[in-house]
């Protein structure tokens, strides 16, 4: 045993494809790994057996909002993020950097962001490296994500690189206030789509000794070219012997292009947030079950999905279901899309396992694009 509060075991590589292993104080999950989001302490309409069964191994949650309700104290006082909300896997929160940025009224200086609360009266409130880390520690979650600074799409340049020192700063800042020594502190790389300064920011971070590193300030606009030769700029100066989280990613292509680039973790509301519009992902692509060609289809969502709503219900009673609000609906869209998502990973760890990976990412992205749905 180590002291460290996370373990890394890099087990095989594919080209740049890497196949691992996470152990954090709540368990392991495999990478590359997707994790769902819980925003408010829940995937919304999953029950966290449910979330279990979909395949996945570890979860997110946000600062922001658990800040806001129910606060982190009460969190603490209920045992933690793990007890309160019933899952006793891994979770990661993020800091509230990415979340405040896109407030209309967050104000951002040296300090920190001040902004109004949505509730609570309109209440001033200004987040800090050191306010978010105490509130990431109060939550408890295994990983615990610096507050950083996000810039929009398309950004000034001078200001991204503003925003890469801050970065910078706040996460020296956040180094030294972080005092759980259960709990791993990931740095966060920015840079907007600028080919140096995302070399500069990925050099700056690795200075800094952590046991994981993110890419940020992606997946905010700038379309899928752009965010695939940004990785290209930042993940060849990354530490190899540690974990590296693409943050806010994406589409399933997204997600198989960046896995080719070397990137071992995800985050999306994607899967959760689609499901309840009633858009479904499967391996031919996705469609709206919603559209009246549904109406009677005696088909399950996916004919290549084992998950509970593919099993038992057909396309027809989805499409009756999220048309007419029923929140049922929502739970099994959810449930499938997720689970869409870890087979995906899944399949993507043993094609790295096999050496298959680049068979596997033509494959997957013909028949995933493909028009014939
Ligand atoms: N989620 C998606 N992108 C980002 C980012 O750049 N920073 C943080 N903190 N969270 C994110
Ligand atoms: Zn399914």
């Amino acid at each position: 045993m180590t002291d460290s509060p996370l373990q890394f075991e890099l087990h095989t590589t594919d080209g740049r494809a890497r196949r691992g292993k996470v152990t954090v104080p709540h368990g392991s999950f495999n990478t590359p790994a997707f994790m769902p989001v819980g925003t408010r302490a829940t995937v919304k309409g999953l029950m966290p057996r449910d979330l279990r069964e979909t395949g996945s191994e570890i979860c997110l949650s946000n600062t922001y909002h658990l800040n806001i309700s129910p606060g982190p104290k009460i969190v603490k006082k209920m045992g933690g993020l793990h007890h309160f909300m019933g899952w006793d896997a891994p979770i990661l929160t993020d800091s509230g950097g990415y979340q405040v940025f896109s407030l209309p009224k967050a104000k951002l200086d040296e300090e920190g962001v001040t902004f109004k609360f949505e509730q609570k009266g309109g209440k001033k409130i200004t987040l800090t490296p050191e306010k978010s880390m105490q509130i990431q520690e109060d939550l408890g979650a295994d990983i615990i994500m610096a507050f950083d600074v996000c810039v929009p799409h398309p950004c000034e340049y001078q200001d991204a690189r503003e925003a890469v020192y801050r970065t910078i700063r706040w996460l020296e800042r956040c180094k030294e206030a972080h005092s759980r020594k259960d709990q791993a502190l990931f740095g966060i790389i920015q840079g907007s789509t600028y080919a140096d300064l995302r070399a500069l920011s990925t050099q700056l971070t690795r200075e800094i000794d952590l046991p994981g590193y993110a890419i940020g300030g992606l997946s905010v606009g700038e379309g899928h070219e752009l965010m695939m030769s940004s990785i290209d700029q930042t993940e060849p100066g990354m530490i190899k012997e540690k974990p590296r989280y693409l943050m806010g990613v994406g589409y399933p292509e997204d997600i198989v292009e960046a896995v080719a680039r070397g990137i071992d973790m995800f985050d999306c509301v994607i899967p959760s947030r689609y499901a309840r519009s009633g858009v479904a992902f499967t391996r031919r692509g996705r469609f709206r079950v919603t559209n009246a060609r549904y109406r009677s289809d005696k088909f399950p969502l996916d004919t290549n999905c084992n998950c509970y709503c593919c099993r038992n219900f057909s396309r027809a009673y989805l499409n009756h279901l999220i048309n007419t609000n029923e929140i049922l609906g929502s739970a099994l869209m959810t449930l499938h899309n997720v689970t869409f998502y870890q087979d995906m990973m899944r399949a993507i760890r043993m094609a790295i396992e096999e050496g298959s990976f680049e068979k596997f990412r033509q494959a997957f992205l013909d028949e995933y694009l493909s028009d014939d749905k």
